[in-house]
């Protein structure tokens, strides 16, 4: 049986982020049965939750990994991830980060032209370059990826400086990449994206694969849908299938390219849940503004803020949240607001919660994705734990970190 939200805040305090694995596999064979074309390799970008525990399951499935940094590429690795399905998606990385990712066997996908210069000059015989497709889409305009306001990607029209640096170093270009925006529940956008993608990908000659990226959102309010992903997959799918006639021939390559997609939120935001405690119920005095009356509001405060769930305070997101212990309270409508020193920790602004009590624990939902790979410890108030649910099985996959481990990080 479930454990109550009760006995998981008992076992193991609050705040706390808990996953439920069984909703993160689903996800990740939902994802893998909407691609018909072959051969399909899924990736998971772990920048989205790379908590082990969870980044696990998409390794079971048998999804490569996206990572963007050193440590993301040191988790995959400890993972057991092989080096050749682990992608490093650079930005403006290091010459040492890039020696160390040689090393490994990682493969790079270079942003710009100076590093797939420097990732050739270096000796590297493979590589993937990032493309912008000078088209970007995203629920946030801090998330859109492409277009001209992005820092991403080679522009799509500077093939052939691509193609230069091939002949010049001897380094093939086999990955040919994007990444658009994260959280859009239209594909419009991102399949007219790997149109101009397939474009760039037809002139570069030794292809294995091309990755459209992620960026599949989910529906965050109670009012969104779905994205219908059966669509979204049959549509990339027969694009890819189109590309891949005309490549094999164009070029007289026997080995057919592979499709790659590299979603992190869809994957794992639903399954993702903040637990947290109400700390002070308050309800101010109505005020006047001129002749105006503005009313009080009633501020719920918890023991958690925007050091832990940042996506509300960064980019004004939307979390549902639910009274898990009401017992029935009629509903009002309050604010949910953090335990920050700063005016924009506030989770929700007008939200009509079962009116909420001392003690009574929320759930700041979806907070799967980008919730705890964001969270800090400004302030100086320690990390929640991370527990992860699998059927009957519950389990703390990251303990709760202490003041003590703080203060060590510094030369007293
Ligand atoms: N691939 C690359 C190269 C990326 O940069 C990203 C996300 C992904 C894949 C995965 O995108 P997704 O499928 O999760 O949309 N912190 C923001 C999201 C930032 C996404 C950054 N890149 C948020 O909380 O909404």
């Amino acid at each position: 049986m479930a454990p109550s939200p009760r006995d998981l805040v008992a076992r193991f305090g609050s705040p706390l982020y808990v996953y439920d694995l069984a909703l993160v596999r689903e996800r990740a064979r939902a994802l893998k049965r909407c691609i018909t074309y072959q051969p399909f390799q899924p990736v998971f970008a772990i920048k989205a939750n790379s908590c082990p525990a969870v980044a696990r399951v998409m390794v079971e499935e048998g999804f490569g990994v996206d990572a963007v940094s050193p440590g993301e590429v040191a988790i995959a690795l400890k993972l057991g991830v092989k080096p050749d399905l682990v992608i490093y998606t650079e930005n403006n990385m290091t010459d040492g980060e890039m020696a160390e990712a040689m090393a490994q066997g990682v493969l790079i996908n270079c942003g710009s032209l100076d590093r797939l210069e420097r990732l050739g000059k270096a000796g590297a015989r493979a590589c993937a370059v990032r493309f912008n497709p000078d088209i970007g889409d995203g629920s946030n305009e801090k998330i859109c990826t492409g277009g001209p306001m992005s820092k991403f990607g080679v522009h799509f029209t500077q093939v052939a400086e691509v193609l230069r640096i091939e002949r010049e170093t001897g380094i093939q270009v086999v990955g040919c990449h994007m990444h658009i925006g994260s959280g859009f529940l239209d594909a419009t956008a991102f399949v007219k994206a790997m149109g101009v993608l397939l474009d760039v990908a037809r002139q570069l000659p030794h292809l294995r694969f091309v990755d459209f990226g992620g960026g599949i959102g989910i529906p965050y309010r109670p009012d969104e849908q779905p994205m219908d992903l059966d669509a979204l997959g049959q549509k990339a799918s027969a694009l890819m299938a189109g590309f891949a006639d005309r490549y094999t021939g164009i070029h007289g390559r026997e080995r057919t390219v592979e499709l790659h997609l590299e979603p992190g939120r869809f994957l794992v935001a639903e399954s993702g849940t903040l637990i947290t405690t109400v700390t002070s119920v308050k309800t101010n005095p109505d005020s006047k503004d001129g002749a105006r009356t503005v009313k009080g509001r009633t501020y719920v405060g918890c023991d958690t803020g925007f050091n832990h769930l940042v996506r509300p305070t960064m980019y004004g997101a939307y979390h549902r949240i639910d009274n898990l212990t009401s017992g029935g309270a009629p509903l009002t409508t309050v604010d949910v607001v953090g335990n920050i020193c700063e005016s924009g920790d506030v989770f929700a602004r007008d939200r009509a919660l079962p009116m909420p009590k001392l003690g009574d624990l929320l759930a700041l939902r979806d907070a799967g994705a980008y919730g705890m790979t964001m969270a800090s410890a400004y302030n100086t108030r320690p990390l929640p734990a991370e527990v992860v649910i699998d059927g009957d099985d519950v389990r703390l996959a990251r303990p709760r970190q202490t003041i003590a481990q703080l203060l060590e990080q510094y030369i007293w």
